[in-house]
């Protein structure tokens, strides 16, 4: 079969486009640790305020001495707000959103999921040094997305 040149060219150059694609997705799954969701838990974003969990969000810590935090998100603010949790020990984040889509990113780390009405979004990361990080949403919820920040204070493990 003849292939004009010109289209063979391009040919190629799609397929390298594809193999460059392919390669950027399995370098940040292998170096940035990019994940897609793999946590499935649904909750009823209507009555949420009664929620034994997401009714009173907050840190708590478990026997083992892990902790984890859940988290509400609503336009424009995250509860709790400061996230106080203990450095070196792992620490489990539980989000919900109380009406749209917001995301919760832990600027400067790879702690970074979307909160979604009616799914419960958990990971579970743990911070080194103790220290202060920027919490932002980092999906357009509304007119005052870009007020929605909030803080995530990272202290020394007692
Ligand atoms: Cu919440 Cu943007």
């Amino acid at each position: 079969m003849h292939v004009e040149l010109y289209e063979r060219i391009w040919m190629w150059a799609a397929g390298a486009l594809l193999l460059l694609f392919l390669g950027a997705i399995f370098l940040t799954a292998g170096l940035h640790a990019v994940q897609p969701p793999s946590h499935i838990e649904t909750v009823d974003p209507t009555t949420l305020a009664d929620h034994p969990e997401f009714g009173k969000p907050g840190v708590a810590t478990r026997a083992d001495g892990s902790v984890v935090v859940s988290v509400v998100a609503q336009t424009f603010s995250f509860s709790p707000d400061p996230i106080e949790v203990p450095a070196n020990r792992p620490v489990t984040f539980r989000l919900t959103s109380a009406d749209v889509v917001h995301g919760f990113e832990v600027v400067g780390t790879n702690a970074n999921a979307m909160a979604i009405p009616g799914y419960v979004s958990q990971f579970t990361v743990t911070f080194p040094e103790p220290g202060e990080y920027i919490v932002g949403c980092n999906e357009y919820c509304g007119t005052l997305h870009h007020n929605m920040v909030g803080k995530l204070i990272v202290k020394e493990s007692p």
